[in-house]
Parts: C-alpha cells; sequence; structure tokens
C-alpha cells in the first residue's frame, strides 16, 4: 500500500471510501493491529504498535478495538447474545456482566429479541447488526467496521450510521469502510483511497504531521 497519513481523534467518526481493491480493508486491518505494515508505523495512543510484545499487542485487540469484517466472523454455535459476550468472556468479564452488556449491546443494534437465536437462523442483515453489536460491546476505544451497512435496507443502514454517530459523540473511535455517500455524510470526515493512496481534497484529509 502507498503512503497513507492518516491521524483519527477520539470521539472522532472517519469514513473510507474508494474503489474495490483501493486498500480500504488493508487500511483497517494495519489500524486495528491485525495486520502489520511492510513500512511505516501504525501508533495507538502515541505508541508504535511494532514496540509492542505479542501478549500486549493480543491485550489490545482484544479490549480496545472492536471490527467487523466483511464476513462477519460470528461463531455458529454460538447463539446471538453469546457471539456478543464472547469477547468480554474471553476478557475474564463476569458473566453476569458480560451477559448484561450483550443484551444491551443487542437492544442498541434493535435485535434485544432475538438474542438467543444462532447465527443460521438470522437473516444476512441480523447478522450484520451481531457483528456490530460485538465490536462495540464493553470498553473499546477504537471500532473498525468495514461496510457494516453493506447487507442491510437503508433505513436499518441509516439507523447503524446513527448509532455509530452517537457512540463516537460518547467517545469511541471510528473507521468506517462504505461504498455509500450517505452514510458517510455522518461521518466528521472522509477519506478517499485509489490504489492505495490518499486521493481527495486536502480539507476533507489530514495529510499531514499525523500518525
Ligand atoms: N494479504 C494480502 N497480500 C497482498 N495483497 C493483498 C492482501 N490483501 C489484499 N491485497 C490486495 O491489496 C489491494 C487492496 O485490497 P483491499 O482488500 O484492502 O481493498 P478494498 O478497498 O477493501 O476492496 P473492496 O471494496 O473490494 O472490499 C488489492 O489489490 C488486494 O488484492
Ligand atoms: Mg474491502
Amino acid at each position: 500500500m502507498g503512503p497513507v497519513t492518516m491521524t483519527l481523534r477520539r470521539g472522532e467518526l472517519a469514513a473510507v471510501m474508494g474503489p474495490s481493491g483501493s486498500g480500504k480493508s488493508t487500511l483497517l486491518s494495519l489500524a486495528g493491529a491485525l495486520d502489520q505494515p511492510t513500512e511505516g508505523q501504525v501508533l495507538v495512543g502515541g505508541i508504535d504498535l511494532a514496540s509492542l510484545r505479542p501478549a500486549v499487542l493480543a491485550d489490545l485487540r482484544r479490549r480496545t478495538v472492536g471490527s467487523v469484517f466483511q464476513d462477519f466472523n460470528l461463531l455458529p454455535g454460538l447463539n446471538a447474545r453469546e457471539n456478543v459476550s464472547l469477547p468480554l468472556e474471553l476478557d475474564r468479564v463476569p458473566l453476569h456482566e458480560a451477559r448484561a452488556a450483550a443484551e444491551a449491546a443487542l437492544g442498541r443494534v434493535g435485535l434485544g429479541d432475538l438474542a438467543h437465536r444462532f447465527p443460521d437462523d438470522l437473516s444476512g442483515g441480523e447478522r450484520q447488526r451481531i457483528a456490530i453489536a460485538r465490536a462495540f460491546v464493553g470498553t473499546k476505544s477504537l471500532l473498525l467496521a468495514d461496510e457494516p451497512t453493506g447487507a442491510l435496507d437503508s433505513v436499518t443502514g441509516e439507523r447503524i450510521m446513527r448509532l455509530l454517530r452517537e457512540l463516537c459523540d460518547a467517545g469511541l473511535s471510528a473507521i468506517v469502510a462504505t461504498h455509500n455517500a450517505s452514510h458517510a455524510a455522518w461521518c466528521d470526515r472522509v477519506l478517499y483511497l485509489k490504489d492505495g493512496q490518499l486521493a481527495g481534497s486536502p480539507d476533507s484529509v489530514s495529510a499531514a504531521g499525523g500518525a
């Protein structure tokens, strides 16, 4: 990937747009420490991820970063509530707290009544909302969402963007890859990628002095 410099502030909601293959998913993977850059640095809270020991990096990925992947990655053997509470349970949050947090998160994405359902018995859009609930449950500070509204009808898509906006107004930072300009309009700024490079007007990107 070419030189992309961006800084994401606390509470900021940024959209990444660009054609298929332009590097949106790659940028999200690098920001979430799910992949390592061949060049350049990724700083989280001022710390270069490359300087962290693997165990610390694993903690960061689990506790600090929530991801919604293009293919959701839900566990088919767990119901919706269990899928959402799993990251908290792995982080040794007491079971009753993890369950309550998972139910609250499912309520926020409009799936409060379907918490006991298994992924295979839900629609694509419902599965997507479980993945979104799982990504922000608990005390995450960075949410990375790869086309989180892709499988959703326009009303539900807008509803998810409004929720992301609320979460960011409450202090979360998020990067959302999207092809949908009206969803990008919920964001503080839009980064346009083309062939792995930043394109777009200087006003819409932070191209200097950042992490
Ligand atoms: N692990 C990898 N190793 C090498 N090249 C990769 C790898 N993953 C993706 N690529 C390539 O990097 C480029 C950017 O891919 P990426 O998945 O980031 O695009 P994208 O903008 O998310 O596209 P889409 O809109 O289709 O999801 C593509 O040319 C892709 O083939
Ligand atoms: Mg992609």
